[in-house]
């Protein structure tokens, strides 16, 4: 066997050194080294199953297996090693080559036999991603039940509905807490969906054509924890739709968490003055003393952006790319792992800030009670009393424009001005204009009703206490 002369993974055939610039611009370790132990892993199971094909004897494997196990210590314990052993590696599967050579010699080139890079890096980020989802799915679990203890803590509390930005009908504070974790909620869902289009390993697919040793893809998979292989070799080394799916879920949650901000931010302004900043998530200004800002929120509303632009960013690499693998796909990593890192981080300061914050109850309440709010309670009042509903919301809009007219609140008018506009109000019309009797009413599955938020808080907390949630478990 002739001896090689230099450790590189091609070049045989190159009779020139390749271009500096080019040299650097085309590495990747500085990268994709997130994936050194995801890469390690998946070498340990292409080793063992060479043996059973006849490549490795079981000596070679124990070797092998046990120099992979020195490496995969080394790299966790001895930065300075892996940033100057890194420098010289083109990316994490060159890494791992190089530094099995320097510890078996030729042997460490035996490892690759049958295998290509393209068919590793689409398993290493597959198993990235399915990690990645159950760490997002912990962060959510951890702002679920922020919003679970404030929910909990807040269940008598009124406060004015909105929509478009205007008073519409009384609510519970519970209630709205809850919208946001259902929110919430729903993205588990999308975490769980993009770790199982992650779950399907693609070793064997080969560069694009498959594996001619006969290897048992099947033992490999299994191995590696996945739970399926992928069906076709050339879709195996370029289907990155997992990757795709989890920057949707993480889009997903990013925008829930940026509308959650912008609750917060206009609810933390002087004109609402619903909630009181926490100190610890808030930051002053360098020129007014007086300024207490929502910083946390409005990094969060803030770094929403660049997790969109890392699933557009995927989508646009994607688009033209002709069927197999492509050196285009390199470019699926670095945004998604920003994007993890930033929702990871967002998702932790938007647990804590939620957890700290203090509801001023007293404004809200007093926002709650604007009789405005009640005015459908008023032509309800009407409909059980048999009058159409759409006649019963032109009577009710008269009174208010009377009351409007008079310059006095319209739960002040006397029974006998309502009278003259219908002759269905009664002498209990009065009793049945409250906040609380507003609340009470809208005691169907889902709606403000004390009850009805009662259950749903018991509801969440049964979701928050199964495992999926809480370890981020595939479901
Ligand atoms: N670094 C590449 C990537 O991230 C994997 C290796 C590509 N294969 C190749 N033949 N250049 O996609």
């Amino acid at each position: 066997m002739t001896e090689r002369k230099d450790d590189r993974l091609w070049g045989g055939r190159f009779e020139r050194e390749p271009n500096k610039q080019f040299d650097a611009f085309q590495r990747c370790f500085a990268f994709d080294r997130r994936l050194l132990l995801y890469e390690i892993a998946v070498d340990r199971a292409w080793a063992k199953a060479l043996e059973p094909v006849g490549i490795f004897t079981a000596a070679e494997v124990k070797q092998t297996l046990a120099s992979l196990d020195k490496i995969s210590e080394r790299a966790k314990t001895d930065s300075a090693w892996l940033e100057s052993f890194g420098a010289t590696a083109e990316d994490v599967h060159h890494f791992v080559e190089k530094a099995l050579v320097e510890e078996l010699g030729s042997l460490g080139w035996k490892l690759h036999t049958g295998r290509s890079r393209n068919e590793l890096v689409a398993t290493d980020f597959r198993l990235f991603v399915i990690d990645a989802a159950a760490e997002i799915q912990r962060g959510l679990g951890a702002l679920l039940n922020s919003f679970l203890l404030q929910a909990k803590a807040n269940v008598s509390v009124p406060m004015a509905g909105m929509t478009h930005m205007q008073h519409a009908q009384p609510i519970l504070l519970s209630h709205f807490l809850l919208a946001h974790a259902e929110a919430f909620a729903r993205d588990i869902t999308r975490l769980q969906h993009a770790a199982a289009s992650a779950d399907a390993c693609p070793m064997g697919s080969g560069a694009l054509a498959g594996n001619s040793f006969a290897i048992d893809r099947n033992a490999i998979a299994r191995e590696l924890g996945f739970s399926r292989i992928t069906a076709n070799s050339l879709d195996g080394v370029s289907d990155r739709d997992f990757a795709l799916d989890y920057l949707f879920a993480l889009t997903g949650i990013a925008t829930h968490l940026s509308r959650l901000a912008e609750d917060f931010v206009i609810f933390a302004s002087q004109e609402f003055s619903y909630v009181i900043l926490p100190d610890d998530f808030s930051t002053g200004s360098s020129l007014m003393p007086q300024k207490k800002n929502p910083d946390a929120w409005e990094l969060i509303r803030g770094k929403t952006g660049r997790i969109t632009g890392a699933l557009v960013s995927l989508l646009t690499t994607l688009k033209g790319l002709p069927t197999s693998y492509q050196r285009d796909l390199q470019e699926d990593k670095e945004a998604l792992f920003a994007a993890h890192d930033q929702v990871a981080d967002m998702l932790g300061v938007a647990a804590g800030a939620v957890a700290a914050t203090k509801f001023n109850t007293e404004r809200l309440k007093s926002a709650a009670s604007n009789p405005a709010l009640l005015a459908t309670e008023a032509a309800d009042y009407l409909v059980r009393k048999g009058v159409p509903f759409r006649q019963a919301h032109d009577i009710v809009g008269k009174v208010l424009r009377d009351a409007e007219k008079q310059n006095i609140s319209w739960t002040a008018l006397p029974l006998e001005s309502l009278k003259r506009l219908s002759p269905a109000f009664e002498a209990d019309f009065s009793r049945s204009l409250s906040v609380d009797a507003a609340l009470s009413s809208k005691k169907v599955p889902g709606g403000t009703a004390p009850e009805s938020v009662a259950d749903a808080i018991a509801n969440l907390e049964r979701r928050l206490n199964k495992k999926a949630i809480k370890t981020g478990a595939k479901p």
